[in-house]
């Protein structure tokens, strides 16, 4: 055959293996309002810079039918390419092909990718439209799932994994984006169920559609499992890049750093009046996070999640930082099961990535009731104070007002290694609120009172006046300093720089035991 023969056939079949199911499928896939999966690439890396491995793939099964029907790169398109030019691997299942199924082939490629993300550090970040198992091929599929969950697994704190839910996901196929560190879902296209509603139905007579059993709103807002939640295709696949930019390719590197035109030394005389005098008055601590940070920039993670405790990436001096901040505007920010399990997987992710973390602090303790206590809020509050206590990054913490209880030693404090806590004037570190306090220590003072009530203020106001303060736990060097809250940045930064070399390590050990 000649060299032109030749070419010719290459061309034929590398523009047929980017065919997918072919013009019909395509359509119908725009039709449901989604992206095919080459589309999706497109928006998702640098322009050009995608690089396909294994478009000749098929799959080797007979049963079916399927002998006659082998497209070529059997529902799955994989391969690497750049994201702000910094390597990442990709795989984006394709559902015009076999509705994206997963069978053999289909998770050799995935885990091909997912091997040589782990070898060459960088990140996999796997778009997911599926009908999961491909039923044709049987236990095989099973068998492919159980291959990329070992992996994901496996490379777990090693590189960072993300998945955007871009159509169905459902049965074990879960499990995978649930391994991984960010899930994205859209609004109206994507859905992770373990059963469908028809099998709710059957097993627990619920009546429930789709979008309410496991829509992006609800696994955003009420079961945690996304961290983000997005409108449209074209936005989430933006914000997967901008989620990147904060975080290193890998377990051995620094993120990325990135200069920006906010002075170092910025101060901010808002920051004085953002806390009320009113100890009971809520506040935004949004506002003090976009205060602080480099131009106000906050990637915020579970935004619609356990509202009680914000968290996310920003950059302090042009380097990147995780944020936990208690929300005195929900809850009065108090911790509760939610907020320890969201706060505690973020400070894991960032302890692995070597991303330093701040804390602002405002916390009247952990919530009290018997839902709580029944749901385990022992031991999911012990998993914030263990994320915390185990983690090796520069921690810095700012107790802008309430540190109250087992809370104040849970939110980085000195004694779990914290390398930088500092307390503003108006910071209240207590045993508990005046309130409580005084109830407890002066109960038979206050029976006997004229006027309970009133001599439970006055006691109230002397305790608040002689404890509420920071300068009790500052004299035991518990705070390394008070500060003017409008230096806070400078303050922040200056300390960060310090902490860059930090080097500590825990003892060495299979692995912990983190209380689950
Ligand atoms: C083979 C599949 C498939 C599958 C869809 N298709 N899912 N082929 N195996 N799992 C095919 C359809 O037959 C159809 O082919 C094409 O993909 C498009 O599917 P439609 O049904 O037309 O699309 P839509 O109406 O959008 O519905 C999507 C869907 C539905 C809800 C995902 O296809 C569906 O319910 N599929 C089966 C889901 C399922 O039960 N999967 C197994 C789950 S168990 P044609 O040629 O007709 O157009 C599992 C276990 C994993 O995944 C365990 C891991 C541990």
């Amino acid at each position: 055959m000649t060299i032109e023969k030749k070419l010719e056939t290459f061309h034929r079949l590398r523009s047929q293996s980017e065919q997918g199911g072919g013009p019909d499928r395509i359509e119908q896939q725009h039709k449901k309002g989604k992206l095919t999966a080459r589309e999706r690439l497109d928006l998702l890396l640098d322009p050009g810079s995608f690089v396909e491995l294994d478009r000749f793939v098929t799959h080797r099964s007979s049963d079916f039918g399927l002998a006659d029907n082998k497209p070529l790169g059997d529902g799955v398109v994989t391969g690497y390419g750049l994201i702000d030019g910094r390597l990442v691997y990709v795989f984006s299942q394709d559902f015009t092909v076999f509705g994206g199924s997963l069978a053999e082939a289909h998770a050799e490629k995935i885990c091909k990718v997912m091997d040589l993300a782990v070898r060459n550090g960088a990140p996999v970040i796997g778009l997911n439209d599926s009908g999961g198992a491909r039923i044709q091929e049987g236990v095989v599929s099973l068998g492919g799932y159980a291959d990329i969950f070992l992996r994901n697994t496996m490379s777990s704190g090693v590189v960072p994994q993300i998945s955007a839910i871009l159509g169905p996901c459902a049965g074990g196929a879960v499990y995978s984006p649930a391994i991984t560190d960010f899930v994205f879902m859209v609004r109206g296209i994507s859905y992770m169920f373990v059963t469908g509603p028809n099998v709710v139905k059957t097993v627990t007579h619920e009546d429930v559609n789709t979008e309410e059993l496991g829509g992006a709103d609800i696994h955003g807002s009420v079961s945690g499992v996304a961290q983000f939640v997005h409108d449209s295709e074209a936005e989430c696949l933006h914000e997967i890049r901008r989620l990147l930019a904060y975080v290193p390719g890998n377990n051995v590197d620094s993120p990325p750093y990135v200069e920006s035109g906010d002075p170092v030394d910025r101060c901010d005389e808002e920051l004085l009046s953002i806390v009320p005098e009113n100890p009971n008055k809520p506040y935004d601590v949004h506002e003090v996070i976009g205060r602080v940070v480099d131009d106000g920039e906050f990637l915020e993670v579970h935004a619609d999640y356990a509202t009680n405790i914000i968290v996310g990436f920003a950059r302090l001096g042009g380097h990147s930082v995780g944020l936990i901040a208690n929300q005195p505007a929900v809850l009065a920010g108090v911790l509760d099961i939610k907020a320890s399990l969201k706060g505690a997987r973020f400070i894991r992710f960032c302890d692995a990535f070597n991303v330093p973390l701040i804390t602002f602090e405002d916390v009247p303790g952990f919530l009290p009731g018997v839902e709580q206590e029944h749901g385990g809020i022992i031991k999911h509050g012990a998993k914030l104070l263990y994320a915390y206590a185990e983690a090796t990054v520069p921690k810095m913490t700012v107790i802008t007002r309430k540190a109250y209880g087992g809370a104040y030693d849970v939110m980085n404090s000195k004694h779990v290694r914290g390398d930088f806590n500092v307390g503003w004037p108006t910071a209240e570190i207590a045993v508990m609120g005046p309130k409580g306090a005084a109830e407890i220590l002066f109960r038979r003072d206050i029976a006997q009172a004229q006027d309970p009530a009133a001599r439970l203020d006055q006691l109230v106001t002397e305790y608040r006046d002689k404890f509420a303060d920071p300068y009790h736990a500052a004299s035991r060097g518990f705070l390394d300093d008070v500060i003017d809250p409008r230096e806070t940045r400078p303050r922040l930064i200056s300390a960060l720089q310090t902490l860059l070399t930090k080097r500590d390590t825990n003892p060495p050990k299979k692995h912990g035991n983190i209380p689950l």
